[in-house]
């Protein structure tokens, strides 16, 4: 009904506007006074999580992104080796698992039949599970040893969004905490992402406010046939995540690319007007990235692709070569998919409205699927 919509639309448009309480509410009580973590909930003792050598995330659609981004946090901040794995893939190549093997199973509904297959299998083979979920009691969580709750709240649309970026959030907080709790030589960047992480649900507010142009540039497209996504780093897996909420809610051919990518294949599809969505790391920090993403642009507007770019606010090395230009705010280079994956829900959301498509019922698809 048009109460439980809370005045929206689409359900989708009502869990993309709580984001920025989702993610709030994902890291209530779990920020101490002093600015460190306590994830006691988490019971699995300090002494074990300081014994484990490899992190196996495993995971399906949108979460499987969640869990690629985490990949690069828990590596980064430490220094233990983590693999992600699609959840239907993993048990069927032998995959090499220990009681040192920290495996975290990513799911919003902690009901979906891979993702529970990929966690008994870990289990057998004696790995611990750490599962990551926003369903309380759901069978995901039963069956891991551990669990970390994401505190979206009922997620009905099918197109996943609040739960994706309360995902990420716990990805943080799981690498985070692994890194404070081994100590590594990135303590104090660690105490300084834990203080951005605090102001980052202001950050997708400020997104959200500044979404109209991004719908207009939707609707102006809702005729095209393909979109293509290119992203580097975290950046990445949110170029996926954009294709995947296009394909889901438009169904129209989209896909995401890594843009050093680019040149072994994919540019070969770049023709006149095709519109290529382009997530730009932050110009400070890891700026070889940033410029040779702008290279990328550079290249494929040669070619007469419409660039859409999305980028740090005040990134004007970009803007000569933008065609729309999509702001959002400075973060660190790791959080960025929190603001950066905002944009594009949005726009998948109003594609889908002006090609007349169900949003919250895409055709095909079911919110949790739970047959292998
Ligand atoms: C997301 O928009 C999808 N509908 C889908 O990819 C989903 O993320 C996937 O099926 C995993 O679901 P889960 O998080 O409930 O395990």
């Amino acid at each position: 009904s048009a109460a439980e919509k809370g005045g929206y639309d689409y359900f989708m448009l009502k869990e993309i506007a709580e984001q920025p309480k989702a993610v709030a509410d994902t890291l209530l009580g779990r920020i101490d006074a002093a600015g460190s973590l306590t994830l006691d909930e988490v019971r699995i003792p300090a002494s074990v999580l300081r014994e484990v050598d490899k992190v196996v995330i495993v995971a399906c659609g949108t979460a499987y992104h969640a869990g690629l981004i985490a990949k690069y946090a828990i590596e980064h901040w430490t220094r233990i080796p983590c693999e992600t794995e699609l959840a239907s893939e993993f048990r069927y190549r032998d995959p090499i698992l220990d009681p040192r093997t920290l495996v975290v199973a990513i799911s919003q509904s902690g009901e979906t039949m891979d993702t529970l297959m990929a966690l008994r299998h870990a289990r057998e083979q004696g790995a611990k599970v750490l599962a990551i979920c926003n369903t309380n009691g759901s069978t995901i969580p039963r069956e891991s040893d551990a669990v970390l709750y994401t505190h979206a709240g009922p997620e009905v649309a099918v197109a996943s969004t609040k739960a994706f970026l309360t995902q990420l959030v716990a990805c943080y907080l799981v690498a985070l905490y692994l890194g404070q709790v081994r100590g590594t030589k990135w303590g104090d960047e660690i105490l300084s992402v834990i203080r951005d992480l605090s102001e980052i649900a202001g950050e997708v507010e400020e997104v959200l406010e500044t979404m109209e142009p991004v719908r207009e540039l939707a609707r102006s497209l809702a005729d095209k046939n393909t979109v293509l996504f290119l992203g580097r780093h975290v950046g990445y897996p949110v170029a996926l995540e954009g294709a995947l909420k296009l394909k889901e809610l438009a169904y129209m051919h989209a896909e995401g690319f890594a843009a050093g990518e680019l040149k072994h294949g994919p540019i070969a599809l770049i023709e006149r007007d095709v519109p290529v969505v382009v997530v730009v790391p932050s110009p400070r920090g890891r700026s070889v990235l940033h410029d040779k993403i702008v290279s990328n642009i550079q290249e494929i507007r040669a070619r007469g692709a419409r660039t859409i770019v999305i980028a740090e606010r005040g990134d004007e090395a970009v803007r000569p070569y933008a065609d729309h230009l999509i702001e959002i705010p400075a973060t660190p280079v790791l959080l960025q998919p929190l603001v950066a994956t905002v944009p594009l829900q949005v726009f998948a959301c109003e594609l889908a409205t002006a090609r007349g498509n169900e949003v919250d019922q895409p055709r095909n698809l079911a919110k949790s699927v739970t047959v292998e």
